[in-house]
């Protein structure tokens, strides 16, 4: 609790005298009768910790009360049903807030809790139905005061107000993003030790997920991407159903979710446990970009930057294996890597997979600074049916994604023990992974 109201303070500096209205997602985890497992909205968690279902969070510093937590109320039959809750006096007492109320009195509250705010910070269309709620109350509270001639308070992003601090990792959260990164890493070297042709991709998910909970990860922190051959081309393939082919490669992108927090770890090697020469000379293109952006990473390199060289040097990479014959220059400039190489080369990391945080500041891209975090991933992809390129390398798709803290002097890289050089891969899949027996 130490930490959350630590978080709530620092917020409060950046937003006194206004509110930030934090809603839960809509019920949209049912479907059709059956429930799908709840997530509390990251930001809910990050400012007070609280984790049940349906709750709204308003955060007012410098008015009382400060901090005002909407909860489900108590419900026998709800919780025979549903699962248990704690009720506003047990949140109340547990999170320590300053006030708790049942969500079934939310608008008795809200336009009174809204009516001395200058400013609201609040994200729309997270929940419909409360931006209309949220609308009422400021339209209340206007009204309330009579022939004033005064509008409602401006609404601002909520989003832009906690990226800024989100974007900035505390010790705490150091410690168990370290924690989703070490377990994730452990079920990369599990897969790849159990990968072998003629097993299913679903069961390469299944060794994943295995690790991640037997390790003690609450879930799989997004959808994996278990993808051989051609599969690997489809940038979000998610069937994770069809059969690893000996010459094929297999690529791999899979983080677990530990208290909250992600990882986003990309690896991608050969079914047989080999590469062959020409697989090896296309991930190696790969990997040399990955390195060349990782070089880079310390306070004050614009985050543009490290997108600006993974594109140079695929560029050269994408002219040298004779994926494009112009000059790399060209393929550069006139932006021909696309093809090949389509997406962005890292995001940031944290409670969210794609986490929040401006990527501009003022116009310009943002410098790195100490304990920022997020993904350096570069990739080149060539369709099956592509039929420029040289044949060798048609249905090839590779990635290679780690997780990167920058530090006061360079950074760390969390997700560095699943080996990515050719021949450290070879030989890791070499041992034998004990979950073939099943
Ligand atoms: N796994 C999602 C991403 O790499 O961005
Ligand atoms: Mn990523
Ligand atoms: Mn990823």
């Amino acid at each position: 609790m130490e930490v959350f109201q630590r978080r709530r303070e620092k917020l409060a500096h950046f937003i006194k005298g206004s509110a930030m209205v934090l809603t839960h997602y809509p019920k949209a985890w049912r479907n059709h009768d059956v429930d799908h497992p709840f997530r509390q909205d990251s930001s809910i968690y990050y400012l007070s910790g609280y984790e049940e279902a349906e709750s709204i969070f308003i955060f007012r510093p410098g008015h009382s009360p400060e901090s005002v937590l909407f909860v489900q109320p108590k419900d026998e039959v709800a919780e025979m049903w549903e699962g248990r809750r704690l009720g506003p006096e047990k949140a109340k007492e547990l999170y320590q807030v300053d006030a708790c109320y049942p969500i079934t009195e939310l608008e008795d509250h809200l336009s009174e809790l809204l009516l001395p705010v200058d400013k609201v910070y609040y994200e729309f269309h997270k929940n419909p139905e409360f931006d209309k709620l949220l609308l009422q109350a400021l339209e209340d509270g206007r009204r309330s005061r009579g022939r004033t001639g005064l509008g409602i308070p401006p609404i601002l992003d909520a989003k832009e107000m906690i990226g800024e601090m989100r974007l900035y990792k505390d010790a705490e959260e150091i410690e168990v993003m370290a924690t989703a990164a070490r377990i994730s890493a452990e079920a990369h070297r599990e897969a790849m030790k159990f990968v072998s042709p003629g097993v299913n991709e679903r069961q390469v998910c299944a060794v994943l997920e295995f690790v991640f909970k037997m390790r003690g990860a609450d879930r799989i922190g997004y959808n994996p991407i278990v993808a051989t051959g051609d599969n690997a081309t489809v940038l979000h393939y998610n069937s994770n159903n069809q059969e690893c082919k000996e010459f094929d490669l297999l690529l791999i992108d899979s983080g677990c979710e530990y208290r909250y927090y992600t990882a986003d770890i990309t690896r991608t090697f050969p079914v047989s446990g080999t590469f062959t020469s020409a697989q090896k000379d296309f991930y190696d293109a790969v990997l040399n970009a990955q390195k060349a952006v990782l070089e880079v990473c310390k306070p004050g390199t614009l985050f543009k930057d490290l997108h600006e060289i993974s594109k140079k040097h695929l560029s050269q990479s994408i002219h040298d294996l004779g994926l494009i014959k112009e000059s790399a220059d060209t393929i550069l400039n006139e932006e021909l890597y696309k093809k090949y190489f389509p997406h962005g080369t890292g995001h940031w990391l944290g409670l969210d997979v794609h986490d929040v945080g401006a990527y501009l500041v003022d116009g310009e891209s943002r410098p790195l600074e100490e304990n920022m975090y997020f993904t350096v991933e570069p990739g080149l992809y060539v369709p099956q049916d592509d039929s420029t390129a040289p044949e060798q390398f048609r249905g090839m798709g590779v990635r290679i994604e780690d997780n990167i803290l920058i530090t006061s002097d360079g950074y760390k890289n969390l997700t560095e023990t699943v080996p990515k050089e050719v021949k450290e891969i070879e030989d890791l899949m070499q041992q034998e992974s004990l979950l073939t027996k099943i």
